[in-house]
């Protein structure tokens, strides 16, 4: 299962970089307003960091609108993947993309429907958005299951299963158990896949009872 980071923060990229466990990085237009930056230079420097896909998402919300953002996204680096959102306009954009070659991202997914028709025109990867379905009372990891049971039915269908808007480490765990092919994870969310309290406690003792030796690494 890959990890992408869901961030346009450049220090968490930096840190998620580090520690070996980042494919590649989401942004959308939410994340890269937080930072106080201007667009299309924060998706470049994001891309240039990280050697995995990066996806930038288009503003516009018409089709020639779209297509102009997506060349200009495009063009900044050859691993930025053009996010686009549900609705004719964005998946007419992403079979013309995909015709040209270029990597998209079909954001703004709710239901096994919408997933069904961006793999229908081609998208590289689509986007469910388990934790906005949960907070409505509906069970974002339930439309995982029929995505990914969908998209198996149909080998010909190459659209990847990004599991977006994860909120806790359990979206994590049951999206690898179903299958999901990608997860996009805020920075905090990684961090807590690393803990366990007897983790910590086991290591305390371990040290503890070797530094009640007297003895050092080298004794
Ligand atoms: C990523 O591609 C999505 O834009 C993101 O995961 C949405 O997360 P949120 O629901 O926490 O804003």
């Amino acid at each position: 299962m890959k990890f992408f980071l869901d961030t346009a923060n450049i220090e968490e990229i930096r840190q998620g970089l580090d520690w070996g466990m980042v494919d590649g990085v989401t942004t959308n237009p939410t994340l890269i307003a937080q930072q106080g930056k201007p667009y299309l230079p924060t998706v470049k420097e994001i891309a240039q960091l990280v050697p995995g896909p990066v996806s930038g998402e288009v503003l516009a919300t018409d089709y020639d609108g779209m297509m102009a953002e997506a060349h200009r996204l495009a063009d900044l680096a050859d691993n930025v993947v053009i996010k686009l959102p549900l609705g004719p306009p964005g998946l007419k954009a992403v079979r013309a993309l995909a015709e040209k070659g270029i990597k998209t991202n079909v954001t703004l997914c709710f239901s096994a429907a919408q997933a069904l028709l961006a793999a229908k025109a081609g998208a590289t990867y689509i986007s469910p958005f388990v934790g906005r379905l949960d907070d409505v009372g509906e069970s974002g990891m339930e439309l995982i299951e029929q995505v990914v049971a969908i998209y198996a039915n149909y080998p010909d269908l190459e659209t990847e299963v990004l599991v977006a808007s994860v909120r806790h480490p359990m979206h994590v765990v049951e999206s690898a158990l179903i299958g999901a092919d990608v997860v996009t994870l805020p920075v905090g969310v990684l961090k807590k896949l690393y803990k366990h309290p007897l983790t910590d406690l086991g290591l305390e003792r371990f040290l503890a009872d070797w530094q009640a030796t007297g003895k050092s690494f080298e004794d």
